[in-house]
């Protein structure tokens, strides 16, 4: 959710800080704010709401001048979107930013009797507790090493004391943080997207170590003080992975992206035209005799769960569920050692999902993560991890990240009909060659996008309301449509099971309201075309997806995206690719902050 950058060393740090905070923007944009410690030893806050543009215009106009500091992005939790509720807080010799939740905050005002508090947020609380065990233990370590004893929730915290130059502390419990030291200086971040201009080495900071951050070192250590040496890993993408490169949007950008994605993702995994997942450690048996798949995620990921379940169930004949995460935690599961659990997630943090694994750990399920993001905490507690290789995704609106997720789970529903004698190896061959050619037929998609473009404008752009309506993987994939579009070009719309419209949902069907398609299921094809022409027949303006040679009706639509031809199961891949562009253009169109959607962060990281 937040955004964390912390630097010291010999250079000037509002500029790194300011950069790190452009960097991490899309973890959240309702306010920013920055501490940098000054020559006479103060500390000098700057903090307002918005986005990072508005703190830098502000740093312009003053520039605080000094080689420690810290800043935050803020995605609101508790308290409203003010200047007083922005980060960083200072509470006595504290100041502080925090990514998280402290559940307990109201016990520790009580308890605590904090009476001074000027913001409405729970870091503010927790920048009061560590100001009291400084204030009783005359030492930083032993104030937070105390402080977070009493804190229960999530945080990710760096802080300064204002009577420690040059030092930052930091400490993190489920929020994530990734560090470094060099010889410009010692980084600390919520993600790496903030580093890797400054070095391509990095460690995950562990959970409930205190960090001491100076211009020469890092130490870690404990809550018992023993010292830790960091576990260095290496970024594996490029500083114009995480920039424009020439694009308009991140979305944009990150939708072209695509082609090359899926070919990362699925071809390493290709061995004699078969999957093969024994480069990513993943051994068949986990696989092998499994009595009930149970996919769990959120959002945009869970959507390419509903796609994998629709693919996967009548291959394997056992039953796959898909749930959201923040039920499925609350839900009393039936999940066992015979059960698959498969959690799906870009980012590898959404908390939801996290607890989500944890609780079917608890049940001895076999788990598989298909995550995007390296090292991230899903992928280090699960037992199993099948990395997509989407690269860093920027816009807060998922589009790389979902096709590779499919292909992934595509790749996963091969090697479970192979292993469990579902598929022939004639069949699983001739299944990767399919979805080999999903690939090209991506590729086909961008190069017409401007098809695709005019739909959006003459369809979308002044709508209020909009419908997606498809039956069967059409049917899935609708459901992605709508979010897709509600997110990003706040449209209110809803998926439909296009069979389902006719039990209530097509009284609001009159002139005019778009109602976007989808028929390439050629078993329900005729079924699906019945229902397009039932919400023709009452007005609606029909933007259809579908291969040319599968309309002969012209009736049928007022858009038509024609669709590469594949295999039916394979339609998936193409079909992403023209609904996220629909979603894209009428965002742009309307003049809206496509990456930046009204209140959504990239990483949900919050209950
Ligand atoms: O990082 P995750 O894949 O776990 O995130 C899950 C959802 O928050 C995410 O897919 C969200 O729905 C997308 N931003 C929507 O485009």
């Amino acid at each position: 959710m937040c955004g964390i950058i912390g630097y010291t060393g010999p250079n000037d740090a509002c500029p790194v800080l300011l950069s790190g905070l452009s960097q991490l923007e899309y973890r959240g944009y309702d306010s920013d704010g920055l501490a940098v410690r000054d020559q006479e030893g103060g500390i000098r806050i700057l903090k307002k709401t918005g986005k990072v543009a508005g703190l830098e215009a502000l740093c312009a106009a003053a520039p605080p001048w000094g080689t420690c500091g810290i800043g935050h992005t803020r995605w609101a939790t508790h308290g409203g979107v003010t200047d007083e509720n922005a980060h960083p807080h200072t509470y006595g010799r504290v100041t502080l930013i925090h990514n998280g939740i402290i559940e307990n905050y109201h016990d520790l005002i009580e308890r605590f009797d904090l009476q001074n508090l000027v913001s409405e947020t729970d870091s503010e609380v927790a920048a009061a507790v560590f100001d009291h065990f400084y204030a009783q233990k005359k030492d930083p370590y032993e104030a937070i090493q105390h402080g977070v004893a009493q804190l229960t929730g999530s945080f990710a915290f760096c802080i300064l004391f204002s009577d420690i130059p040059e030092k930052i502390f930091a400490i993190r419990n489920v929020s994530p943080m990734v560090a470094s030291f060099t010889p410009e200086g010692s980084y600390i971040a919520s993600d790496l997207t903030a580093l890797i201009r400054y070095t391509d080495r990095y460690f995950i900071v562990p959970e409930y170590h205190i960090l001491t951050m100076s211009p020469r070192e890092i130490r870690i250590q404990d809550l018992h003080g023993h010292r830790r040496e960091p576990e260095w890993l290496t970024v594996t993408w490029t500083v114009e992975s995480a920039q424009k490169g020439g694009y308009p949007h991140f979305m944009l950008k990150e939708i072209h992206e695509e082609p090359e994605a899926l070919r990362r993702t699925i071809s390493p995994r290709i061995t004699d035209g078969l999957p093969d997942f024994s480069g990513d450690g993943v051994h068949d048996d986990i696989f092998r005799g499994c009595q009930k798949i149970s996919i769990i995620a959120c959002g945009t990921a869970m959507h390419a769960g509903m796609v994998a379940k629709t693919m996967i169930e009548p291959m394997m004949r056992i039953p796959v569920t898909v749930s959201i995460a923040s039920e499925f935690r609350y839900e009393e599961p039936l999940v066992d050692e015979s059960t698959l659990v498969i959690v799906i997630s870009q980012s590898g943090e959404t908390i939801d999902t996290l607890e989500a694994l944890r609780l079917a750990r608890r049940c001895h399920a076999r788990t598989l993560a298909v995550v995007n993001v390296k090292g991230s905490t899903i992928a280090r507690e699960c037992d199993n991890v099948i990395y997509t290789h989407a690269g860093p995704e920027i816009a807060v609106a998922s589009s790389k990240a979902y096709s590779v997720q499919l292909a992934a789970l595509y790749l996963i529903g091969c090697k479970l009909g192979l292993v469990n004698a579902k598929l022939s190896v004639r069949e699983a061959r001739a299944f990767i060659r399919h979805l080999q050619e999903a690939i090209p037929a991506v590729e086909k998609v961008l190069e017409n996008a401007g098809v695709i473009k005019k739909a959006a404008e003459e369809t979308l752009l002044t709508a209020t309301d909009a419908f997606y309506i498809g039956r069967g993987l059409d049917y899935t994939l609708a459901i992605e449509g709508a979010l897709k579009i509600k997110e990003i070009s706040y449209i209110h719309s809803e998926a439909y099971a296009a069979g389902e419209l006719k039990h209530g949902t097509i009284a609001l069907i009159t002139e005019g309201v778009p109602v976007v398609a989808f028929s390439t299921q050629h078993r329900v094809m005729s079924k699906t075309l019945s229902n397009i022409r039932e919400v023709k027949a009452r007005g609606a303006r029909v933007i259809l997806l579908s291969r040319r040679r599968d309309i002969t009706d012209a009736e049928v639509f007022d858009e038509l995206i024609e669709l590469p031809d594949l295999d039916d199961m394979f339609m998936v891949f193409p079909v992403a690719a023209v609904q996220q562009l629909l979603a894209y253009y009428t965002s742009a169109g309307r003049g809206l902050d496509v990456d930046k959607p009204r209140n959504l962060a990239k990483s949900v990281t919050v209950e």
